[in-house]
């Protein structure tokens, strides 16, 4: 739940919302529609079933039997939101990004990203980079070189 919480929507999702989404409306894109509100509706729908997974595993941990399916259900929803959500990124927001941002743009984002990675605390976004490692690597996952 911390990774999810921490890793995930206050490093991740911020640096997306707070940084990157507004610099391409600064730079002409569309606030409405496809990619940006549909990503960032997605964020919404990721952090109401965050709420839903911290529920359902709690109700598992207090009785494994009882809580197995709303577990699996609560799951569920990562596995059917995620792929697209990354998808939606890779192929239409990361090409239009880099039509629109200049060198300068690209320079000041990094410095913006840095500092939301240092939001979450000390070597903590490279600690929850090694944990996504070591969760894909038992699972059978090769993870790019950066994860962030
Ligand atoms: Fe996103
Ligand atoms: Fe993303």
């Amino acid at each position: 739940m911390q990774f999810i919480r921490i890793f995930g929507d206050q490093c991740h999702h911020n640096k997306e919302e707070s940084y990157l989404f507004p610099l391409l409306e600064e730079n002409g894109a569309p606030a409405t529609g496809c990619p940006l509100s549909t990503l960032r509706a997605e964020h919404q729908k990721s952090r109401h079933f965050t709420e839903i997974l911290s529920t359902a595993s709690a109700d598992y941990i207090a009785n494994h039997e009882a809580g197995r399916l709303a577990l699996i259900e609560a799951l569920q929803h990562f596995v059917e939101l995620y792929p697209e959500h990354i998808w939606k990124e890779e192929f239409l927001l990361f090409p239009m990004a880099r039509k629109m941002l200049s060198r300068k743009d690209l320079q000041s984002l990094l410095q913006q990203f840095s500092l939301a990675e240092a939001d979450i605390g000390e070597h903590a976004h490279a600690s929850y980079e090694a944990l996504a490692r070591d969760l894909a690597q038992r699972v059978g996952l090769d993870l790019p070189a950066h994860v962030a």
